[in-house]
Parts: structure tokens; C-alpha cells; sequence
């Protein structure tokens, strides 16, 4: 374990064991920090620690109300406390029936609520009070270019913006009643990413060439790394004087439509 870094000796709780959340944890490490991973997929999170044998890790499905409590408190114990939280877990539901708002299900809008939304609610709701008592904290959620910039041809998973744009709503809501408690609570909204969520949009050719244009500082799908070094910066303290933000890390997107 790393001495010195920029999140030395912090306590950190990352959801989501597979793509972003595994670069994140990779960061975290490297920068000295102690890390606990919590994902649905007990598969995920060992495969992540057998790349990573530091990060402790706990399967759970963090929609659940129990399981999202259980894997807080199974963190606190492992690692001490918590001084970061990193809400990563979520999915894209279009294989659970979401789409456009006349073609998609009420069963695909429940799944992505529940998973994006209800997870990220439930994970801050167990992990606030220990950094209230500390009156130290940093949270950092995980949104989308589609809260804000959506695209009506490729990307028309309408309960997925919706999900995004709670967790856009619940970032500043949560940021503006924590500030004096010393708790900061920003997102990170990333464009297409080299992710297994992504495989299918990342295979399609019309969406990648798409990308030449709505992701024009490369042309093509960001690295999970990318998020990573946004999401890392969010959480230290070189972020002290930042809550409320909804830091976009999308190669342009919002920019180039
Ligand atoms: N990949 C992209 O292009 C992209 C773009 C914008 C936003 N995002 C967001 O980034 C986050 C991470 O996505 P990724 O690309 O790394 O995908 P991923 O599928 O590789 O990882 C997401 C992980 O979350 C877990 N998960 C989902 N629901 C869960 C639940 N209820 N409880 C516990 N774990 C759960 C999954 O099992 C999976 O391992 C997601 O919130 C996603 O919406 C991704």
C-alpha cells in the first residue's frame, strides 16, 4: 500500500467492480488510499481483487435496502471508517425493456430507476453518518452525458436520462444541505466509455462513427481511466472549495452537438 498519495490514508467505498469502478479502485490504490469495492456480482468483485489484492470487496445488491446496509457496514468495519464514497454501480436497461417512452416498459423504467437511482440514494443514505460525525466526507456520484445532452438516434433509452438526472438533482440537492457539515457531494457525467456496459454501442459501426463527432478530443470512446482521474480529483482534497459540480468527462460532447 502506497504511504503517500494524493488520497493517503483514506477510507474509500467504491460501488461497481467491473469498468470505471475497477479503474477507480486501481487509482485509489495508487494514491495511497484503502479501498472497499461493493458489487451485485460476486464474480466481479473477485476478479477485481485478483488483480488488486489490497481492495477488500463484498457482493450485494446495493438496490437493495438490507444489502446496501450490510456492505456500508461491512466497509466501516474493514476499513476503519469512510472518508470517500464513489457511486459507480449502475446499468443500462435497455435489455430490460427501456427505450423511447412509447416503446419502453414500465418494467425497463423500474430496473434502471432502481439500479442507477435507488442504489446511489440508498448507498449515501448508510455512509452520511459516519462522515457527518467526522464532519469529513467526499462523495462522488456517477451520472451521464444523457442527463443533459441527449441523443434522439443512437442513444433513446429515455428512463436511463431520467435515472441520470436524479442523480443529477439528488448531487446538488445533497452537496447544498452537506456543505457546512464538511461533505462534499459532486458527479461526474462521462460520455461513451470502453466499458462492458458499453460493448454493444462500442461494436455498432454507425455509433462509432458517430463518436468521431460528439466525442471530437479523440474520436472514439474514452478509457475508463479517464473517468478514474476526474472521479480521483473530485475525491481529494484538491477538490476542498468544489461540491455541487456535475463535471462532464465526454471528449466534447456537450460542445460539439
Ligand atoms: N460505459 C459508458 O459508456 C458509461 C457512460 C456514461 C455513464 N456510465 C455510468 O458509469 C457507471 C459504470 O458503468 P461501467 O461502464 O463501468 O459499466 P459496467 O457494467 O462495467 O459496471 C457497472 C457495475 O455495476 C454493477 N451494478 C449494477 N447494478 C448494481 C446494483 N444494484 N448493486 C450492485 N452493483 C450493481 C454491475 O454488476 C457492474 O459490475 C454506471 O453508473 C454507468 O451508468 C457509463
Amino acid at each position: 500500500m502506497a504511504a503517500e498519495g494524493r488520497l493517503a490514508g483514506r477510507r474509500v467505498l467504491v460501488t461497481g467492480a467491473s469498468g470505471i469502478g475497477l479503474a477507480v479502485a486501481r487509482r485509489c490504490l495508487d494514491e495511497g488510499a484503502r479501498v472497499f469495492v461493493a458489487d451485485r456480482d460476486a464474480g466481479r468483485v473477485d476478479a477485481l481483487r485478483a488483480e488488486l489484492p489490497d481492495v477488500v470487496g463484498a457482493a450485494g445488491d446495493l438496490a437493495d435496502e438490507a444489502d446496501a446496509g450490510d456492505v456500508v457496514q461491512r466497509a466501516l468495519a474493514a476499513l476503519g471508517g469512510l472518508d470517500v464514497l464513489v457511486n459507480v454501480a449502475g446499468l443500462s436497461g435497455r435489455r430490460y425493456g427501456d427505450g423511447p417512452v412509447h416503446e419502453a416498459t414500465p418494467a425497463g423504467w423500474d430496473a434502471v430507476m432502481r439500479n442507477n437511482a435507488r442504489s446511489t440514494f440508498l448507498v449515501c443514505h448508510f455512509a452520511l453518518p459516519p462522515m457527518l460525525a467526522q464532519r469529513r466526507g467526499a462523495i462522488v456520484n456517477t451520472s451521464s452525458v444523457l442527463a443533459s445532452a441527449p441523443n434522439a438516434s443512437h442513444f433513446a433509452t429515455h428512463a436511463y436520462a431520467a435515472s441520470k438526472g436524479a442523480i443529477d438533482a439528488l448531487t446538488r440537492s445533497m452537496a447544498a444541505f452537506y456543505a457546512r457539515d464538511g461533505v462534499r457531494v459532486n458527479a461526474v457525467a462521462p460520455g461513451l466509455i470502453a466499458t462492458p456496459m458499453s460493448a454493444r454501442a462500442q461494436g455498432d459501426p454507425a455509433i462509432v462513427a458517430y463518436l468521431r463527432e460528439r466525442q471530437p478530443l479523440t474520436g472514439a470512446p474514452g478509457e475508463p481511466g479517464d473517468v478514474a482521474d476526474a472521479i480521483l480529483y473530485l475525491a481529494s482534497d484538491e477538490a476542498r472549495f468544489v461540491t455541487g459540480t456535475v463535471l462532464e468527462v465526454a471528449g466534447g460532447w456537450s460542445v460539439a452537438g
